[in-house]
């Protein structure tokens, strides 16, 4: 379990960290998710005892991280920067880290395997590709075989294989009772991944909720309609009061989960339909909805409008659960 109360991190002026409070359970995929500059991997780092807080406190099992004995064997953290020596081997990378940690060498063998770095072991790690090295980051991280993972945008530089690879490692990990902590800017990789969501916008919480709430809160289901005799089809429609809305290219669109009812009465009126299937929006959408207000870095394109109420207003308060 990771518990912040209150955390906070100035820089200079810089608010990066502004009063965080949630707490990180285990059994479960929690995913960190934020736009870029939200503040991150400074909340990961202070979970590490790497940046000191400007107030407020975190801990690791009740305790402060430089109060942990052998602190790998309690969390194991993937962090942003590659922070080894390109002069070593990526076994000896992990032979100098469990030593230091009162890890047996044997273990070291065992998380080269299981990150698929066992034919490269003995291959000095500068030569490493991108993901390579995050296999190594995450071998280093398991290597304590720790309660607690951390892992700070993981999927980055991996190909899809990895992708794959790495989700079904972290949903495995949270299986066996771990507490698994994961941050991303990408909704649509955790919605694959996570069961819960703390999500953050220029340092503070803007929600802490279940993946299952997430979706039933922000999407919209409807129903794509196609038919060569459109006219007809909204006459049956109307008159049993089911509303649709005409997109482009001839395409019907009907709110909520109505297509049984819009076939049987398309068969009854002896309608042709080329097209009936149910649609989810985006979740994508949704937090790029939540997060528009904090969006720190934008692209020129010209075409997005500024969201016209601020994020909280629109999303309700409900979603800040304990
Ligand atoms: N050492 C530092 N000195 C000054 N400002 C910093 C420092 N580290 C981070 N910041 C600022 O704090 C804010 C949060 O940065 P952080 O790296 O935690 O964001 P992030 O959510 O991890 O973003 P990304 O998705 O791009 O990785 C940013 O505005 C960043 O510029
Ligand atoms: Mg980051």
């Amino acid at each position: 379990m990771i518990e912040l109360e209150g955390l906070t991190k100035r820089y200079g002026e810089k608010v990066a960290v502004n009063n965080l409070s949630f707490t990180v359970r285990p059994g479960i995929v929690t995913g960190f998710l934020g736009p870029n500059g939200a503040g991150k991997s400074t909340t990961m780092r202070m979970i590490l005892g790497l940046d000191h807080p400007t107030a407020g406190d975190v801990r690791i099992d009740g305790k402060r991280y430089p109060q942990l004995k052998d602190p790998l064997t309690y969390i194991g953290a993937l962090l942003e920067a590659k922070a080894w020596h390109g002069g070593r081997t990526a076994y000896n990378h992990l032979l100098c880290l469990a030593q230091s940690n009162g890890i047996p060498r044997s273990r070291v063998r065992e998380v080269l395997e299981t990150v698929g770095l066992t034919a490269v072991a003995k291959k000095k790690t500068k030569g490493f590709s991108m993901g390579m090295g995050q296999r190594l980051g995450i071998a280093a991280a398991l290597l304590g075989d720790p309660r607690i993972l951390m892992f700070d945008e993981p999927v980055n530089g991996l190909d899809p294989e990895g992708i794959h690879w790495i989700r079904t490692l972290m949903k495995s990990l949270a299986a066996q009772g771990r507490t698994v902590f994961v941050s991303s800017h990408l909704m649509s990789e955790m919605a694959l991944t996570a069961d819960h969501l703390v999500v953050i916008g220029q340092g503070r919480l803007l929600a802490d909720t279940s993946m299952a709430d997430f979706i039933d809160r922000n999407s919209r289901s409807y129903v794509r309609v196609r038919s060569p005799q459109r006219e007809r089809l909204l006459d049956v429609l109307r008159q049993a009061g089911i509303v649709a809305v005409q997109s482009g290219d001839g395409v019907l669109e009907v709110d909520g989960g109505k297509a049984e009812q819009i076939g049987e009465l398309a068969a009854q009126h002896r309608i042709t339909l080329h097209e009936l299937s149910p649609q989810q929006a985006s979740l994508e959408e949704a937090f790029m909805r939540l997060t528009a207000e904090s969006v720190e870095y934008h692209a020129h394109s010209g075409t997005s409008a500024p969201s016209p109420e601020p994020a909280r207003q629109q999303w309700g308060d409900g979603w800040k659960r304990g």
